[in-house]
């Protein structure tokens, strides 16, 4: 990848570029076993039959995060590899129930990802925000429990809200009563929706939550008039052209619905999702859909455009992209 484009990374979980070192390396620092001898044998794991079958392994290898120098050195290593790839700008998810729920105190998740968020302009020309997601297939009370013990990092630390894990029977207007106290915190919303599960889904997350972004929902393309909508609308949809592929909501990157998305007059942009388990970064994204869906020159410069669009930097910042 020489000289990639400069862009915005809009849908990232920390948690997901837990690449197998590190995983290994931080199970030994914290006296863990793992059932994988080696990297590549835990690379090899990575195999995966629906958005389930990730989650699982997800949720698995996250224990080995436990302290604050674990999520600190987690997001460092993550911003160093996006700046290689030409990420100047990244919004990062976490999802601190995944950890709350196994002991882990959200100082210590908080911490850590402070303390490398905080010096990620400096150390490697990366701007950045930070998302809480609520687990969707967790009951609403432990997202409002979740949301109130985060209280004291808004405006500073947390910037938005966001909606993710298992996502088929779990539609988003159960989460209405969060995205009411978030938006009177004056946090940014946005949610999963239309990744495995239907259109419906998209436009609850857009009258219900009030979201101002999408996260994927490439299956508005099933609904001809939610996409005259979101093209009116000019919503942003954060897709993931490699994470679809590996979850298996898109057969081959070939049959990937972003150029009909690009066509249709949609605000998209690219993303990584969990880029060590789905096989590359910002910039890895961007060099398949070149190569496998024939994007040129001035499409990749609109994808990289409409990232600083959609992203939540002021508009001066943004304009100094654009
Ligand atoms: N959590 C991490 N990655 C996710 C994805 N692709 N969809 C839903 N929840 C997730
Ligand atoms: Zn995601």
């Amino acid at each position: 990848m020489i000289n990639p484009v400069p862009k915005a990374e809009l849908h990232l979980h920390i948690e997901g570029t837990l690449e197998p070192e590190l995983a290994l390396s931080l199970a030994a620092r914290n006296g863990l076993a793992l059932p994988y001898a080696s990297a590549d044998e835990l690379r090899a794991a990575y195999e995966f039959a629906d958005l389930r079958s990730f989650l699982n392994l997800y949720y698995r290898l996250m224990e080995v995060l436990r302290t604050e120098d674990d999520f600190a050195d987690l997001a460092d290593a993550y911003l160093e590899r996006a700046a290689a790839q030409g990420v100047r700008h990244a919004e990062i998810f976490f999802d601190p129930q995944a950890h709350t729920g196994r002991g882990v105190p959200l100082e210590a998740v908080l911490g850590g990802l402070g303390r490398a968020l905080t010096g990620a302009a400096g150390r490697h020309g990366v701007t950045t925000r930070l998302i809480l997601c609520f687990l969707r297939d967790e009951p609403v009370s432990s997202a409002l429990a979740t949301f109130e013990a985060a209280r004291p990092w808004f405006g500073t630390l947390i910037t938005g809200v966001g909606l993710d894990s298992a996502e088929v029977g779990h539609p988003p207007a159960a989460f209405r009563a969060v995205y009411d106290l978030a938006r009177d915190a004056g946090l940014h919303l946005v949610a999963h929706a239309g990744e495995e599960g239907p259109p419906e889904y998209v436009t609850e997350a857009l009258d219900v939550l009030g979201v101002q972004r999408i996260d994927h929902g490439i299956r508005s393309m099933e609904d001809p008039a939610l996409v005259a909508r979101l093209v009116r609308e000019q919503v942003p949809l954060t897709v993931c052209p490699l994470s679809n592929v590996r979850l298996r909501c898109v057969e081959r990157l070939a049959d990937h619905p972003l150029p009909a998305m690009l066509e249709a007059g949609l605000l998209v942009t690219v993303n990584s999702d969990d880029p060590s388990y789905f096989g590359g970064y910002a910039g890895d994204n961007f060099d398949a859909v070149r190569r496998e869906l024939g994007l040129g020159e001035a499409e990749l410069r609109r994808l990289a455009a409409n990232s600083f669009r959609a992203s939540f930097l002021p508009q001066e910042d943004k304009d100094a992209y654009l």
